[in-house]
């Protein structure tokens, strides 16, 4: 109630009808004026009573949560409707979302729903819980619901987008592999035209054998060279299917230390763990997540040969799972540190280049980044970026 009709509401008796018919047609236009405002913001707003019975949506409230046939019509007719609004929702997921904040009575929390529309497109909502609160008392809900598909599709584009470069550079550095083996096997075979006319022109016979046999030999190779980077080509460029599902990334990381304990010991290395204690789920597949850390953690052994300190870490920090994994080993200069993730990069006599590119590949398949941060003769730590799941992030504590 604003200032000016708590003063008046005292005085009513003493108001004339007129004063009274003032009164009441100035509250009617602030009513009508606040409606306005209701019914022309592009989020959609649905009213529930400490019920969780509906009393007021706007048309956008209407428009993007499915409800049932039955509450428009009581609505057209100015009726409230009198059933709880999980039962009027015609979505399995939201509405037991709302029956479970009502059971468990929480407020201040949302989630995002995918939903189909009838032309059979997704619509990603987010549906906020807020609570309504009057003369400073809790008096009902409000559900505030935000369409965000073209914000989810412009993400998906990004994401196309970027795989697309990747794939371009990719691309560009197979022609530049296969380029070399094909040189090579083209002057070998000149080399073996040419010694076989010569041969023909004087005596007929076949250059020295163990000649032929050199170039033969040679020309194999190569072909079996470019075979690998074909193979390896393939690997880098299959899509990649992950099965993402809830999983404790500080489990797995666990599981897989003792696994490498042993190699860890023989190569004079330290490993220090740091944690979050109770961790909340993460959408990976856990398959490639340890494959990420196999290729990381190898790397990080190879960056110590005089052994050294390896440090795996799993934390929160601004909604987002950090896991980081760092050696004080090497490191590498600014050159390497820009090139790391591109397929077929090396600076190994026997490395394939592709470790990371396979680790880029699977971290942004999970939603996620990575980050290299590295000083010469002092170490290099990778940071890996994890978007944690709406509903997990209601379960963090406060202080995070
Ligand atoms: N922890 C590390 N310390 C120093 N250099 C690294 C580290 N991890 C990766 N690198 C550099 O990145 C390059 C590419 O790594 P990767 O894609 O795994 O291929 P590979 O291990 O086969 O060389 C390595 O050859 C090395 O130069
Ligand atoms: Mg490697």
């Amino acid at each position: 109630m604003n200032a000016f009709v708590k003063r008046i509401s005292k005085k009513i008796s003493k108001l004339s009808p007129d004063q009274i018919q003032q009164l009441f047609n100035q509250l009617v236009e602030e009513n009508e004026s606040l409606f306005s405002v209701l019914e022309s913001i592009s989020t959609g707003l649905i009213i529930c009573d400490e019920k969780w019975k509906i009393t007021q949506s706007n048309k956008v409230g209407d428009r993007l949560l499915p409800l049932k046939a039955r509450y428009y019509e009581s609505k057209q007719a100015d009726l409230q409707c009198d059933e709880e609004i999980w039962n009027l929702v015609d979505d399995e997921d939201i509405a037991s979302f709302l029956q479970k904040a009502s059971n468990e009575k929480k407020i201040n929390i949302s989630e995002e729903f995918i939903l189909k529309t009838p032309a059979g497109a997704a619509r990603y909502l987010n549906i906020s819980l807020l609570p309504l609160v009057q003369n400073k008392k809790l008096c009902g809900t409000i559900i505030k619901i935000d369409d965000i598909t073209e914000k989810r599709n412009q993400e998906t584009l990004l994401h196309r987008m970027e795989n697309l470069a990747s794939l371009t550079n990719l691309a560009a550095s197979v022609a530049h592999e296969i380029k070399n083996p094909l040189g090579s096997i083209s002057i070998y075979i000149q080399l073996l035209q040419k010694s076989i006319s010569k041969a023909r022109a004087t005596d007929e016979k076949i250059p020295d054998e163990k000649f032929l046999e050199k170039y033969l030999d040679i020309i194999n190779q190569e072909i079996d060279r470019l075979n690998n980077i074909i193979v390896d080509f393939l690997f880098a460029v299959r899509p990649i299917s992950a099965e993402l599902l809830p999983e404790n990334p500080v489990k797995i990381l666990e599981s897989y230390i003792d696994f490498f304990k042993p190699e860890l010991n023989e190569k004079n290395i330290i490993l220090k763990t740091d944690f979050i204690e109770k961790s909340p789920k993460i959408l990976l597949d856990e398959k490639l997540f340890k494959q990420v850390m196999i290729n990381l953690v190898q790397n990080a052994i190879v960056a110590m040969p005089e052994g050294g300190t390896l440090t795996i870490s799993a934390k929160i920090k601004d909604d987002k799972y950090i896991i980081s994994v760092t050696d004080n080993g090497i490191g590498m200069d600014e050159n390497t540190v820009s090139r790391v993730f591109e397929p077929y990069f090396t600076t190994k006599v026997t490395g394939t280049g592709l470790g990371l590119t396979m680790v880029y590949k699977v971290i942004k398949e999970f939603g996620g980044e990575i980050e290299v941060d590295s000083i010469v003769g002092e170490g290099t730590t990778f940071k890996i970026t994890l978007p944690i799941p709406q509903s997990e992030k209601r379960l963090l504590p406060d202080i995070i």
